[in-house]
């Protein structure tokens, strides 16, 4: 495969140019890397307007992954405001106002994006904890008939490596004609299994993932996709709702990396995929057969519910660095772990004999409190572009959330902007150590 956007800015290396233009380091910085570091100058293309080398790397990617892929270098964060764009775009031009019911685990960028383009939003808290959010195509279809949504939005896998029955899920949405947009950010790599689990290939509508999670991709890289079936609408007008959210410098360092990931993708990546997926499950079988307790869930992701064992996430991740073994996510239940085929048969040898020599305790029986439904006065954004004053957690009950309160990176949220703050969401905002909350004035 081809990599035109690597190519091209090889190839302007070479000629010694003289650098009129942006940026200010001229391809001389102090990292070293600021050779290929451009801007969209005659040739390089444009990242929304791309007719060129940007264009032609785009196409790659869509021969990948089987639908039209549009490159994001802001992460999925650009690819969820682009979504909810044209899902908002699609209630309108059916004569509708913008509703969309989506799974209480979004990601902040998702509650960010209400607030810019201001739709409603109904929340479906699935029937277990919420750190995942387990929606059944029976409880959907429920809340499709009981709600009446524009589209629906689901985060798929979540941050633990939960997945959802997108196939179900979707032929749910499908029948009763509302849109599915699915957060993919952490699952790039499941279009590349011996069977694809990549939701557009499940049947979703609109997808973002971000490359940079699981693929060999630099971050910011990510990559919003569309399916066949999308109103071709939206096809010619996404690059133009991407430009309502985007710097208009994208970076050619993570463009270049998006298309040279093509490359690898398309040749030796599945293979390496297979084998990094055999390295994992023995690591987790070896682990259990050890004590451990381990989710199950996505091939790629090392879940360990750490109490089972008697330490808490933090706990085993204090273990894990004192070995110099960086985990992705602990908190005080989980560690998480997230290799990829670019870890070394070392790396997995270090992770199980570290793992293996912290001897096992007597379990810990406490577990998170539990969330109850929140009270919503307000909508999100009233709430978080309204007056606003930082409060100690003490004093918060009864009090609207203004603000975004995440206390980790799964993103979880005990709260969210125009709704009541309960003694429930105290509690679980405690348990996460949570000091402060921004509440409207
Ligand atoms: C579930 C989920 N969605 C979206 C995002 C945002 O992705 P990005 O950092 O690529 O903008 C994240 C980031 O951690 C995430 O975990």
């Amino acid at each position: 495969m081809k990599t035109p956007i690597v190519s091209f800015l090889k190839s302007y290396q070479e000629k010694s140019p003289v650098r009129m233009h942006m940026p200010g380091h001229k391809g001389a910085g102090i990292l070293g890397f600021e050779e290929m570091d451009l801007t969209e100058i005659h040739g390089a293309d444009e990242l929304f307007a791309a007719e060129g080398i940007i264009k032609e790397s785009e196409q790659n990617a869509s021969s990948l992954f089987g639908c039209p892929t549009y490159y994001s270098t802001q992460g999925s964060t650009l690819c969820i405001q682009t979504m909810c764009t044209i899902l908002c775009q699609d209630a309108k031009s059916k004569g509708k106002n913008p509703k969309i019911l989506a799974g209480r685990n979004a990601h902040r960028s998702f509650i960010h994006a209400a607030a810019l383009l201001d739709f409603d939003i109904e929340w479906l808290y699935g029937n277990s904890d919420y750190l995942s959010c387990k929606v059944s195509a029976k409880d959907l279809e429920k809340e499709i008939i009981e709600n009446h949504p524009t589209a629906v939005y689901l985060t798929n896998p979540d941050y633990l490596g939960n997945l959802l029955d997108i196939k179900s899920l979707a032929s749910v949405c499908k029948k009763h004609n509302v849109l599915l947009a699915i957060d993919n950010a952490h699952g790039a790599y499941l279009r590349f299994l011996e069977s694809s689990l990549h939701p557009i290939d499940l049947g979703a509508d609109l997808c973002c993932d971000s490359a940079h999670k699981t693929l060999p991709v630099l971050t910011g890289g990510a990559y919003l996709h569309l399916s066949d079936s999308l109103n071709k609408e939206w096809k010619s007008q996404v690059k133009h709702f991407m430009e309502y959210f985007s710097s208009t410098s994208p970076s050619y360092l993570i463009m270049a990396s998006l298309d040279a990931a093509n490359e690898v993708l398309d040749d030796t990546f599945r293979k390496s995929l297979f084998e990094c997926i055999r390295y994992v499950d023995s690591l987790k079988n070896t682990l259990v057969q050890h004590g451990y307790t381990i989710l199950s869930g996505e091939p790629m992701k090392i879940t360990i519910s750490t109490k089972d064992y008697g330490y808490t996430g933090n706990e085993i991740a204090d273990l894990l660095m004192d070995c110099d073994i960086y985990p992705e996510f602990y908190d005080s239940d989980y560690i998480v772990l997230m290799p990829s085929p670019y870890n070394t048969k070392e790396d997995f040898i270090r992770l199980e004999i570290c793992l293996c020599e912290i001897e096992r305790k007597k379990a810990i029986l406490t577990s998170f409190p539990k969330l109850e439904c929140a009270q919503k006065v307000m909508n999100v954004r009233q709430a978080l572009f309204a007056p606003s004053m930082k409060v100690d957690i003490s004093k918060s009950l009864g009090q609207i959330c203004s603000s975004v309160i995440v206390s980790c990176p799964p993103a979880i949220l005990p709260v969210i902007p125009g709704e009541i703050i309960s003694e429930s969401a105290i509690e679980v905002m405690k348990y996460y150590g949570i000091e402060s909350v921004r509440v409207v004035k």
